[in-house]
């Protein structure tokens, strides 16, 4: 961490934005202070109608899981070789990676709040359930695995929003399409940033970072709002229907869990990495097998068709 810390003032420019020239959630709101305000909110409310019911609770889900960012930048903050010092580079990177990512819940939470079809309360009350219940993504304070977990995570994310905007791109609603657009870029460009890091941990450390690559394959990515809630529910019982609902429409399902994990094979060139243990190299014979092994049993899942009935939508 400290010798990767030395080059964090040239990592934070390549991988975030300026402040001061970043998007900003308004740049894709109706601004309140103008007249054109409320015929505005019509043409969202209209368009937000004509989106699938399934879409619409894949993207409330999202929103509480961006919104959920407190969990993530107070965890990341934890790893080892990070501290609240500002001169820590690796501090001063998860504060700036957390001012990004929270434009996005905010971004997607003003927009649910103009579009009518949400029942606002009961999204609120998921997103402070999820806060309040946590995640529990099996990395602990090691930054191998949180990375890992990260780089991982990042690409999730930009699958699922570039796929929520592409739907709304179709259904015509062009302003959600540009809203979650925007969003998969950012996720695209801090995945970059996370996979460069374990890239360069690779280089000087590979027995270490194959060890824990494995680990973390064993135990399975998580997503972090697998604690989903809804009102007068069980922690976690609203995730499978979320996660369905994803699967139906095709904006995540277990084929991206698969490709992501092919995509970090190559990306990190596990194949190639040289002078590694020997327990390290059984971790790599098993991450390598392991997009096949999931694939045969992928084949086999069957995703319920019947729609779950949301306390989030509006009726
Ligand atoms: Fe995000
Ligand atoms: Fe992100």
């Amino acid at each position: 961490m400290q010798t990767i810390d030395k080059s964090m003032g040239d990592l934070l420019v390549k991988y975030l934005k300026p402040i001061e020239e970043n998007w900003q959630p308004s740049d894709l709101l109706p601004a309140s202070e103008e007249d054109i305000f409320f015929e505005e909110i019509k043409e969202i409310q209209a368009l937000a109608q004509e989106m699938s019911y399934d879409l619409f609770a894949v993207l409330i889900g999202d929103t509480i899981t961006e919104e959920a960012l407190p969990t993530y930048e107070s965890w990341l903050m934890d790893v080892e070789g990070i501290d609240q010092d500002n001169k820590n580079g690796w501090s001063r990177w998860i504060r700036g990676w957390t001012a990004e990512e929270n434009r996005h819940g905010d971004l997607l939470n003003k927009y649910l709040y103009l579009s009518g079809r949400v029942n606002m309360r009961e999204m609120e009350i998921s997103t402070q359930h999820l806060l309040a219940d946590g995640f529990d993504i099996q990395t602990g304070r090691d930054p191998y695995r949180n990375f890992i977990y990260t780089s991982f995570q990042e690409l999730a994310t930009n699958i699922s929003h570039r796929r929520v905007a592409t739907l709304c791109k179709k259904a015509g609603n062009t302003r959600l399409a540009k809203i979650c657009g925007i969003i998969a870029a950012d996720e695209a460009r801090h995945a970059n940033a996370y996979e460069s890091f374990v890239t360069r941990i690779f280089e000087l450390d590979p027995s270490g970072i194959m060890l824990a690559f494995e680990d973390m394959m064993k135990k399975r990515i998580v997503m972090p709002a697998h604690f989903l809630t809804e009102s007068g529910g069980e922690t976690g019982d609203l995730f499978s229907h979320f996660s369905n609902a994803a699967q139906r429409i095709k904006v995540y399902t277990t084929q991206d869990y698969i490709n992501i994990l092919s995509h970090l094979l190559k990306e990190w060139d596990i194949e190639k990495i040289e002078g590694i243990s020997d327990k390290a190299e059984k971790a790599r014979d098993y991450v390598m097998a392991l997009p096949g092994r999931l694939q045969r049993i992928s084949e086999r899942i069957k995703v319920p068709e019947k729609q779950y009935q949301f306390k989030w939508i509006a009726s």
